[in-house]
């Protein structure tokens, strides 16, 4: 009985591996959260208020989005994410915090944007160069977007701050559209 339900585990385990490690040929991003203390950082930094609208590009297990939403309760919180398991984790993690957010199964570049406040990112450069196009085009002036680790190409940030990484430092930056 005991053997039956450990080999059980070993198959869904290597189930979700596979999906995961599959669904990453498409996806080139990794799922690596956000530290618990960059995300108090982050959700500081990003002065939200009732009615904000606030998406989370590339959510993963939601964090940013419980913590943007403990934090404020009155703003919109809404996430996409296209890794299944990944977004699974996401839908865990939500109904676990008992915070009203949405996470939607869905390629951030496909993502409409136009009714945004603040948006999060925690992505790669190739994929921030894509964004600052669909930003320009999407974003309302004096949208805030808050970004961990890496730049967009071509916006100077309105605000930087230093988070301690391992012995190093990598930065939050605020832009403004
Ligand atoms: C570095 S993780 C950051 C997760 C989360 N935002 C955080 O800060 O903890 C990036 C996430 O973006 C997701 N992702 C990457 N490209 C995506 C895309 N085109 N559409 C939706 N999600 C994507 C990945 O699956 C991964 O979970």
């Amino acid at each position: 009985m005991l053997a039956d339900l450990a080999l059980a585990g070993l198959v869904v385990m290597t189930l979700l591996i596979a999906i995961t490690f599959i669904a990453h040929l498409w996806v080139p991003v990794v799922y690596v959260p956000t530290p618990h203390a960059v995300v108090k950082e982050m959700v500081e930094l990003a002065y939200l208020k009732p009615g904000d609208r606030v998406y989370d590009l590339g959510a993963g297990d939601a964090r940013l989005l419980i913590a943007a939403k403990r934090k404020e309760p009155g703003i919109e919180a809404i996430g996409c994410e296209l890794i299944p398991t990944v977004w699974a984790l996401g839908k865990m993690n939500i109904l676990q915090s008992r915070q009203k957010v949405t996470l939607r199964f869905q390629n951030i570049l496909h993502c409409d944007l136009q009714d945004a406040d603040c948006v999060f990112l925690y992505l790669i450069p190739s994929l921030m160069e894509k964004l600052k196009e669909k930003f320009d085009q999407e974003l309302r002036p004096g949208t805030r977007v808050v970004a961990y680790v890496f730049k967009i190409p071509g916006k100077q940030p309105e605000h930087e701050v230093k988070v301690p990484w391992m012995g190093s430092e990598r930065a939050v930056r605020v832009y403004k559209w």
